[in-house]
């Protein structure tokens, strides 16, 4: 939640900083803002909503040529989105401006102790706090730097923060906690971000800062220290592989199209190096470090939650493992978690800084047990403290829904339950073999159906868009995908969709159906298929109309059939998941709502 950079170099700083804060958009679009020095004197300049409100102001005014700033892209979390709550925050002797990306947890008190010192304050911000604790730091303590220090220590909670000051314009502060903050090395000009897109076009070098450290930084070079004593810390300058390309729209009306028609690609990349035709082996060396956990938990919010309930069913029954799969908010305040000896924890996340998958990595790290990641995101945090990582390769996901993350999840999950089938020796060679090769010709295939889905998903959006209520619907490996399938929609166009197990629709929720209350079944070619029609047709007895998500060859008798290539169960739900997620697409767009950044959503979500 919220985007913040950072610029020291050679270059007028606030086109950089524009520039890179189109970058961080996605994780925020509430109100924007830059800061650089001018005369001696910050020049702050914000406005509501998304950046090209900032873009507007700033038209307005002259150029400015100061070679350091900073700014900000903010997902309100104290404060409603105005001007007032937009960063950056000035401290009360204009002295010193900040952006922060986080939350102050304790910042009711702190404000309460600076307001019985005088201290006023024009916002609702928890930000505006903490530059206000820094200027009354300095009051024992004149070094910026130790002042900063001294003031993050006293605050608790998780932040991204960049610190200017109006008597050094040619230097900026940076801090994290439990928020990223990566540095971007280039020559003679220096940068910080939240994350790499923000700097990719001018340098690859980067250095991720850890939590409990600040840095200074200038146009000459940055120093690193830690927060608890300000002792000097280095880390290694790594070089990012991918390129600004893979972070663009290329040609694509937005970014969630493009990443949907990704997917054939994300699952080549996947199984490259991995898997062979005609070979049930597995190369997951990421795997072989851990042992075979003889219980797994997965942890995970969201989407990747979503891909987590579909590994659960292969996980289970290829190798054998119980499995549970828990929301990360509740797994991190379980009154009492029972880990055995001999579990492991799987954190399935995208970003690799949701705060609650985190929090619950962390709380899984105090009990001991062995703590596998699957990350899309290198360098971040849940991948750096896993003891061991699978990385989904996706490349950069920039829409706020997630799409192509999942596909990669789906299909590393898919190949842990055969490696660890394998090391069981559960599964017979010809199995896997078989499975591997079904997976092999996915890229192929979809390849193939993505524009045929495209086009069956324009026209029932066009159909079904004056709906205010859908149900998804699916059984075993198709459940998680119907949930999937509701939570696309309504993140997207806004209308209500509830994803439910088929068989469970008669307990309740078949109350609500009526004929305007459109159900999406998916309705695959497998052996619980008998029980999904059953479903359907106790949905239109009741005057629902049914979209029947199917295969070739099956008689469903819905109202509109849809029908997905078969690649076998559980394989053809590599088809049924675009599909979901292209009707969402072309409801929203159709609808005229913003497809990449829908409303009150942030693509990474730092905070509780
Ligand atoms: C939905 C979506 C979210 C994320 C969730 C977890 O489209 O994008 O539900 O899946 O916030 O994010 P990660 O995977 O980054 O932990």
């Amino acid at each position: 939640m919220c985007g913040i950079i950072g610029y020291s170099g050679h270059r007028p700083a606030v086109p950089v900083v524009i520039e890179g804060l189109h970058h961080l958009e996605y994780r925020g679009y509430d109100s924007a803002g830059v800061a650089s020095v001018q005369c001696s004197d910050f020049e702050i300049v914000r406005a509501k909503g998304k950046l090209s409100a900032l873009e507007d102001e700033l038209s307005r005014r002259p150029p400015s040529h100061a070679t350091t700033g900073m700014g900000h892209t903010r997902w309100a979390t104290h404060g409603e989105p105005a001007v007032r709550n937009a960063h950056p925050h000035e401290s009360n002797d204009g002295t010193l401006a900040i952006v922060h990306n986080g939350i102050i947890e304790n910042y009711l008190e702190i404000k309460a102790d600076l307001e019985a010192k005088g201290y006023v304050f024009s916002s609702e911000t928890d930000t505006e706090v903490l530059v206000n604790l820094v200027q009354e730091c300095r009051r024992s303590e004149p070094d910026l730097l130790k002042a900063f220090a001294k003031a993050l220590r006293l605050a608790k909670g998780a932040y991204a923060v960049c610190l200017m000051s109006r008597e050094k314009p040619g230097e900026f502060l940076a801090a994290r906690m439990s928020a990223p903050l990566i540095m971007g090395i280039g020559t003679g000009e220096f940068f910080v971000a939240s994350d790499i897109p923000a700097f990719l076009p001018y340098t690859r070098q980067v250095v991720f800062l850890e939590d409990g450290e600040l840095a200074r930084v200038d146009c000459q070079g940055y120093q690193i220290y830690a927060i608890k004593d300000l002792s000097p810390v280095s880390h290694e300058v790594m070089t990012i592989e991918w390129d600004m390309q893979s972070a663009q729209k290329g040609g694509y009306r937005h970014f969630m199209l493009k990443e949907i028609f990704e997917q054939p690609r994300v699952v080549a990349d996947g199984l490259a190096g991995r898997v062979a035709r005609g070979s049930g082996a597995v190369h997951l060396p990421e795997l072989d470090a851990l042992p075979v956990p003889e219980r797994l938990h997965v942890v995970a919010c969201g989407t990747s939650y979503h891909a987590g309930l579909w590994g659960r069913c292969l996980i289970e029954q290829w190798a054998g493992i119980p499995v549970q799969v828990e929301i990360a908010s509740e797994f991190r305040y379980r009154e009492k978690l029972l880990l055995g000896p001999r579990d492991m924890v799987l954190v399935i996340s995208q970003s690799g800084e949701t705060a609650d998958t985190l929090a619950a990595l962390r709380i899984a790290k105090e009990q001991g047990v062995p703590l596998l990641g699957l990350c899309n995101v290198v360098g971040s945090s849940i991948a750096r403290e896993a003891d061991s990582v699978v990385f989904t390769q996706a490349g950069p996901e920039i829409s706020v829904a997630s799409t192509k993350a999942m596909c990669s999840q789906m299909l590393m999950l898919a190949l842990m339950a055969l490696a660890w089938s394998a090391r069981k020796g559960l599964t017979d060679e010809a199995f896997r073999a078989g499975i591997v090769d079904g997976l092999l010709d996915l890229p192929k295939k979809l390849e193939e159906a993505l524009p045929g889905m495209h086009a069956r998903a324009r026209e029932l959006s066009r159909k079904y868009s004056g709906a205010k209520n859908f149900f998804y619907l699916g059984r075993g490996h198709c459940f998680p995908l119907a949930l999937e399938g509701a939570l696309k929609l309504k993140e997207l166009s806004y209308i209500h969709a509830e994803g439910y197990a088929s068989g469970e629709m008669k307990h309740g929720p078949i109350a609500l159906i009526d004929r305007s209350f459109p159900t999406f079944a998916i309705a695959l070619n497998d052996d619980l298929l008998p029980k999904v029609k059953s479903n359907m047709v106790e949905i239109q007895a009741r005057q629902g109309r049914v979209i029947a998500l199917a295969n070739e060859g099956c008689d469903l008798g819905a109202d509109d059939v849809w029908i997905v290539p078969d690649a076998g169960k559980p394989l053809s739900a590599f088809f049924v998941l675009p599909a979901l997620q292209l009707f969402s697409y072309e409801t929203s767009d159709y609808l005229g709502k913003d497809v990449d950044q829908p409303r009150n959503l942030a693509k990474s979500v730092t905070v509780e």
